[in-house]
């Protein structure tokens, strides 16, 4: 996908943005604080249905507006947002769409200082990454989580209130958790072998990532999920939650066969959560037929010239368009030729 045209009213501290002209490459420049993250924030919201650094429509409508309209133009189709107390609409070429297709109709990826988590956080946060990653290449998976964490709700609510009618809820844990199961190994299967040749291209050094199942997996999930759930019944009394199924999945990182989050250093760590979200951005490009369109906002600023030379050569040379924020034009100077660039200053 490719952004020809931008407006911002009244979102984050913008009354009035328009930029009528981008090109492959577009850098972000000003000082802290003056936008650079918000425009990013603004041009996602016509991917996903929240920012991808809060989904409050409070802090993302200007603060003297009670709400806000972004609208952009992409390969010549009109994606336009509006967000207020009353109304919430979504349109593509003035038709409603619903978030989940508008995502896999414009994929939109964001890429921050913080994906370093992805090595050293929580399974929570690779859960969440995931969950994020497959929702970007098939329009039905975040329907199937949101039924699966409901379900997963109300039976711990019943764990604690209600045990005897706790399995009330296994059918929908069942059916939708035996989708997200499915759905997650396809998708580790594509994402292995891209993170260990990505990791290797950077580094010259191994790593890779391994799937945990909480629970035996046979050939039909559906049924080793209703076996795991029967099993636990016991402890899910005592513990008064749901000890089994893909809410509770580990995905670990590995670099030269240790786990990342213990044995990793920063620069490994950083080098292997790109690895893994560009391997990601392959496997949703492969899926869709579309380029999504990346922004990389400071991502870049930890990482060493040569790998960021490598990474930006990765990202440029597979014709995704890129946004990149830093504070001065020298920042950039990693990117040859410095024609190809257009510079957005925010200072003034
Ligand atoms: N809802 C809002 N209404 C008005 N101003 C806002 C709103 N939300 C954030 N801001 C302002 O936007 C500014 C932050 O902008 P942003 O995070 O985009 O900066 P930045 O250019 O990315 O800075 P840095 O280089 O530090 O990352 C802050 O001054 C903040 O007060
Ligand atoms: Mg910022």
């Amino acid at each position: 996908m490719f952004l020809e045209q931008i407006k911002l009213i009244n979102f984050r501290s913008f009354e009035t943005l328009t930029i009528d002209s981008f090109s492959q490459i577009n850098c972000l420049v000003g000082e802290n604080g003056s936008g650079k993250t918000n425009f990013l924030e603004g041009l996602y919201l016509l991917s996903s249905n929240r920012g991808f650094r809060t989904g409050d429509r409070k802090e993302l409508t200007n603060r003297k507006a009670d709400g806000f309209f972004i609208q952009g133009v992409f390969d010549g189709e009109v994606i336009e947002r509006t967000v207020s107390e009353k109304k919430k609409k979504l349109t593509l070429s003035e038709q409603s769409i619903a978030s989940n297709h508008l995502r896999t109709h414009n994929p939109v990826v964001a890429f921050s200082p913080n994906d370093i988590f992805l090595a050293t956080g929580t399974s929570e946060t690779r859960r969440r990454f995931f969950d994020a990653a497959i929702a970007l290449r098939d329009d039905e998976y975040s329907d199937y989580l949101a039924k699966y964490e409901r379900a997963l709700r109300q039976r711990n609510a019943s764990l604690k209130k209600d045990p005897k009618n706790a399995d009330i809820w296994n059918d929908a844990l069942i059916t939708n958790g035996a989708k997200i199961i499915k759905k997650r190994l396809d998708f580790v299967k594509l994402l292995i072998p891209k993170v260990e040749a990505l990791y290797q291209e950077f580094t010259k050094g191994s790593a890779t990532l391994k799937y945990f199942n909480n629970f035996k997996l046979t050939q039909n999930i559906e049924d080793a999920l209703k076996e795991a759930l029967a099993q636990s019944k016991s402890e899910d009394l005592r513990r008064k939650h749901t000890s089994k199924g893909p809410h509770r999945d580990d995905i670990t990182l590995l670099i030269n066969d240790l786990p990342a989050a213990k044995s990793g250093s920063q620069g490994q760590n950083r080098t292997l959560s790109f690895a893994l979200k560009i391997g990601s951005v392959e496997i949703i490009e492969e899926t869709l037929g579309r380029k999504p369109i990346l922004l990389i906002d400071d991502a870049l600023l930890e990482v060493d010239p040569k790998r960021r030379q490598y990474i930006f050569d990765k990202f440029y040379s597979s014709g995704l368009q890129l946004f990149f924020t830093g504070t001065t034009k020298e920042f950039f100077d990693f990117i040859q030729p410095s024609e190809a660039i257009n510079f957005i200053n925010f200072d003034d």
